[in-house]
C-alpha cells in the first residue's frame, strides 16, 4: 500500500507545479474516446483526491462503465442539508460538445480550486456535484469511429441495442395528462421505479441538467413532451417561474444563447418561440418519455435541457471555444441549486422526520425530505406558503419570502398525532377531574 501511495503523491505534487501556471493552459481541449475519458477523470481524481470520487452507475450493453465524477467537500456521502446537483451528457451518442464540456467543467473546478479560487471553493464546499460525460458510452464510440471530419448525425444516436435513451422513459407526461384529467396526483409518480439513471439519485437530487447538442443553440425550459397535447402548444409546468429563471441563468452568460439576433442553425427553422435563449420544450420540440420530464415529475429533481451546438459533432478545433461559451454558465448554473427554501422537518424531539411532504401553495407539485429530514425547494423570489407534512403528524404551514438567492433557511417541527392525543386525552382526564370535584359526584 504505502509504495502505491507515495507514488500517487508526487503525481499530485508534479500536476500542483504545473497548474500554477494558468487554468484553462491545463485542459485538454480535444475529444475523448472512452478510454481517455476514463483516463481524464481518474487523472482528474488523482490530482484532487480529496474533493472528488469516481462511480459506476451500471455498464453499456457493450460492457462499458457509466462514469461519474463527483466533486464535493466530503465525497460519497449526502451531507444533511447540502444540495446535490448533477449534469448528464451524451444522452445520444453522437452529441460531443456535452461530453467534452464536462470533461473541461472537471479539470477547471479541480484546478481552480488547487489555486484557491473562492468561488470554486465556495462551491464545492456547498454542494455535491456529479458529473456524467456519457450516459451513452457505445453510441459514441460508434459515431467517433466514423472516418472523417463530418460525423453523419444518426450514426450513434441509440446505444448499443438500437434503443434512444432519451425516447426510452417512461412517458409520465400521459400518466400526468391523464391524472389532471381524472385527478389524480401529479408527483412522485412511479417513486418505487428503477432506471438507471434514477438509480443514483434516490430522494437527493435537486436540479440536473441533461447537456445535448439537438440542431439549435437554446435552454428548453420545463415539461419537454406534452405528447397528448399539440406539440406547439405552450405547456407551462407547475414551476414555470422557476424553470425560466434557471434556464436564463444559464443562458445569459452564454454569448452566443443570448445573442437575439443569432440565426437558427437550420435555415428554415423557426425560432420565434426563444426568447433570450429560452424556450419551453412543449412549444419547441416533442419527445414523449424524455428524461427530463422523468425526473420532475418522478423525484425531488428539477431538470432543464440544454442544447449547446447546432453541429452535433463539431471539429476538434472549435472545442475550447464552445468551453469558452459556456464555462461561466455551466458554474452559473450549479449556483442555482442554492435557491428558494432549504431547511429540516424534524419531531418535537428534534428526531429528522423523512419523507415528509414539502408543498407549496399554488404549486402542484410536491418534493419529499431525504434521510436526514433536509430538503431544498427550488423557488423563484416571492411570498409563498410552505407546508411541511407527513403520516402521523399535524401539519405546520409557514410564511416564507424567498429572495433571487441564497435560499431562504425554513426548519419546521411537526407535533405527532399520538403526542397530541395524549395532551387531549390528559387535557380531558384533568376536566374531568375537576368537574367531578366540583359536582361531587
Ligand atoms: C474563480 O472562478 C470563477 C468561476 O469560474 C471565475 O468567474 C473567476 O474568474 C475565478 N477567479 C479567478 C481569480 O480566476
Ligand atoms: C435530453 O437530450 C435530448 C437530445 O436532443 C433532448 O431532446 C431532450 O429533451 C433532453 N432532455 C431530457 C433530459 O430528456
Ligand atoms: C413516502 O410517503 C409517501 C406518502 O406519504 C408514501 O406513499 C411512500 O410509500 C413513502 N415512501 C417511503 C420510502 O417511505
Amino acid at each position: 500500500m504505502r509504495p502505491f501511495l507515495s507514488a500517487l503523491w508526487l503525481c499530485t505534487a508534479a500536476f500542483a507545479l504545473v497548474l500554477a501556471e494558468g487554468s484553462d493552459a491545463e485542459i485538454s481541449f480535444e475529444y475523448h474516446r472512452y478510454e481517455e475519458l476514463r483516463k481524464a477523470l481518474v487523472s482528474v481524481w488523482l490530482q484532487c483526491p480529496t474533493i472528488t470520487r469516481i462511480y459506476t452507475i451500471g455498464e453499456s450493453f457493450e460492457g462499458r462503465e457509466l462514469l461519474v465524477l463527483e466533486m464535493s467537500d466530503n465525497p460519497g456521502t449526502h451531507e444533511a442539508g447540502e444540495p446535490e446537483f448533477k449534469y448528464i451528457a451524451n444522452m445520444h451518442g453522437n452529441e460531443a460538445v456535452g461530453r467534452e464540456l464536462l470533461i473541461y467543467l472537471a479539470q477547471y473546478l479541480c484546478n481552480q480550486y488547487q489555486q484557491g479560487n473562492e468561488t470554486v471553493i465556495d462551491l464545492i464546499h456547498s454542494t455535491r456535484i456529479h458529473l456524467m460525460p456519457s450516459m451513452n458510452p457505445d453510441g459514441f464510440e460508434k459515431a467517433a469511429s466514423q472516418p472523417g471530419e463530418i460525423k453523419d448525425w444518426f450514426v450513434g444516436r441509440s446505444n448499443a441495442q438500437g434503443v434512444d435513451l432519451n425516447r426510452n422513459f417512461p412517458d409520465l407526461d400521459r400518466i400526468v395528462y391523464i391524472n389532471e384529467r381524472e385527478g389524480g396526483a401529479n408527483n412522485h409518480l412511479l417513486q418505487n421505479m428503477k432506471k438507471a439513471v434514477d438509480e443514483n439519485s434516490k430522494g437527493h437530487f435537486y436540479l440536473t441538467t441533461n447537456l445535448t447538442s439537438f440542431g439549435a443553440r437554446v435552454c428548453a425550459v420545463g415539461y419537454g413532451g406534452r405528447s397528448l397535447r399539440s406539440t406547439h402548444e405552450y405547456s407551462a409546468s407547475p414551476d414555470d417561474v422557476i424553470f425560466k429563471s434557471l434556464a436564463r441563468a444559464y443562458s445569459i452568460y452564454n454569448p452566443v444563447m443570448s445573442d437575439p439576433h443569432r440565426p437558427p442553425c437550420r435555415k428554415n427553422d423557426d425560432d420565434s418561440s426563444f426568447k433570450e435563449g429560452i424556450t419551453n420544450g412543449g412549444a419547441w420540440y416533442s419527445v414523449p418519455g424524455g428524461m427530463q420530464d422523468f425526473n420532475y415529475l418522478s423525484s425531488n429533481c428539477f431538470e432543464i435541457t440544454l442544447e449547446l451546438s447546432c453541429d452535433k459533432f463539431p471539429n476538434e478545433d472549435t472545442l475550447k471555444s464552445y468551453w469558452e461559451q459556456n464555462r461561466n454558465s455551466l458554474i452559473s448554473y450549479i449556483e442555482q441549486v442554492h435557491r428558494g427554501v432549504k431547511g429540516f422537518v424534524r419531531d418535537l424531539q428534534g428526531n429528522p422526520v423523512s419523507n415528509a411532504t414539502i408543498s407549496v401553495e399554488g404549486i402542484d407539485h410536491d418534493i419529499t425530505t431525504a434521510k436526514d429530514g433536509d430538503f431544498w425547494r427550488l423557488l423563484a423570489p416571492g411570498n409563498y406558503k410552505v407546508a411541511a407534512s407527513a403520516p402521523g403528524y399535524l401539519t405546520v404551514i409557514k410564511k416564507v419570502a424567498v429572495p433571487y438567492s441564497p435560499a431562504t433557511r425554513v426548519d419546521f417541527e411537526l407535533e405527532s398525532l399520538m403526542e397530541r392525543k395524549e395532551e387531549e386525552r390528559e387535557e380531558l382526564m384533568d376536566w374531568w377531574k375537576m368537574m367531578s370535584e366540583t359536582l361531587n359526584f
